[in-house]
């Protein structure tokens, strides 16, 4: 079934990144800009929720404008809105939902409230120009979610079709990374600093637990954070006779090690669940899936195929929001402009 053909701006804003784009046919990025502020918060060492609404509320507008002149449109030529509303920081969401709905109102358009982790599943559709002619994803398939505040296993049979397998019961694996890194006093946003910490690191120096949960898709990651920080205490006390100054933790090792435990655990049990159901094909997405074992693990050992967005479309960006947000548009999901922010997961 050929799908009709829309034009879509989008915005994002759910924690620390100001986002625009301009997607067509829910694929073609037409424009796309963002504003980062992760400078800014990592002085914090997270995200900073007041400071993150105030610097949204400085970007939101360039950040459309810019997006727009890219794409060389103007909201006349647009078919819809879409924002994300949800889950993420409440004052965040707020800044992009009410742009969007300005944006709705002024220009008479249609607006697509989007699930920001259901973005995070259609980041896989998001095609650059001229590229259109990669295959579009392939149902059913198991998506393998895990950014910031979520881990899930997903199983998406059609567009907009979700069962949610399981997921985390403690820590998301991003805030696994996040925490974990904090502890070895590396610097925000965690996943980035231990993947390039476990780059001169040894993998297998310290044997950290695994918590399968056998027989359910659902993770923790608390455990594996307890075990490192008691592992460092042991190494701080096990040197508590020598000089400060000659005793540096074995940051390299500890973080390689913890990052194999992450990715044992993410890898083993997505394919597993493809297996049990029948998948076509693997997706990941989410802010930890830029991690370079992670990724490396799937290619090297699935046997599905496995689409692993770019790295810019892993972590929060607009294209995702657009992309869902044309299938929510030509699904005939569209929402009225009183909506208000959606702080859970409800397509589960
Ligand atoms: O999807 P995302 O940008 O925001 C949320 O929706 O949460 O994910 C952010 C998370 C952070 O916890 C960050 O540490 C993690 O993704 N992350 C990574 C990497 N890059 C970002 N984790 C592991 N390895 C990476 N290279
Ligand atoms: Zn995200």
């Amino acid at each position: 079934m050929s799908l009709p053909s829309a034009r879509i701006l989008a915005i994002e804003s759910s924690c620390d990144e100001t986002a625009a784009a301009v997607l067509e046919n829910g694929r073609t990025v037409l424009g796309a800009a963002v504003a980062s502020q992760m400078e800014i918060h990592a002085r914090y060492g997270g995200v900073f929720p007041e400071v993150a609404s105030r610097q949204h509320i400085l970007s939101v507008v360039p950040v459309v404008e810019k997006a727009l002149a890219q794409a060389h449109l103007t909201l006349a030529d647009l078919d819809a809105i879409a924002t994300t509303r949800g889950p993420g920081l409440a004052g965040s969401l707020l800044v992009g939902l009410n742009m969007a709905k300005g944006l709705a109102l002024g220009a008479n358009l249609p607006l697509v409230g989007v699930n920001h982790l259901e973005g995070h599943l259609y980041s896989a559709w998001v095609t650059q120009p001229g590229d259109e002619t990669n295959e579009e994803p392939q149902f059913p398939l198991m998506a393998l979610l895990v950014s910031g505040g979520h881990t899930e296993l997903i199983l998406m049979s059609d567009h907009l079709n979700y069962i949610r397998l399981g997921a985390t019961l403690d820590d998301a694996a991003g805030e696994a990374f996040d925490k974990v890194a904090r502890l070895l006093s590396l610097s925000y946003p965690g996943g980035p600093s231990i993947q390039k910490a476990a780059e001169q690191g040894n993998p297998m120096a310290y044997k950290f637990p695994r918590a399968w949960l056998e027989n359910t898709w659902n993770f923790s990651f608390s455990g594996l954070k307890t075990s490192v920080l008691r592992q460092v205490r042991e190494l701080e006390s096990a040197s508590g006779n020598s000089p400060a100054e000659e005793f540096s933790l074995p940051v390299n090792d500890l973080a390689a090690s913890f990052q194999a435990a992450v990715a044992d655990v993410l890898f083993t049990k997505t394919m597993s669940a493809a297996r049990e159901y029948g998948a076509k094909q693997i997706l990941l997405a989410g802010g930890v899936s830029a991690n370079q074992v992670l990724r490396q693990a799937f290619l090297d050992q699935a046997e599905f195929p496995v689409n692993i967005p770019p790295l810019s479309l892993c972590t929060d960006n607009a294209a995702m929001i657009a992309s869902a947000g044309y299938y929510r548009f030509v699904h005939g999901h569209v929402d009225p402009l009183s909506i208000d922010i959606l702080p859970t997961w409800p397509l589960s």
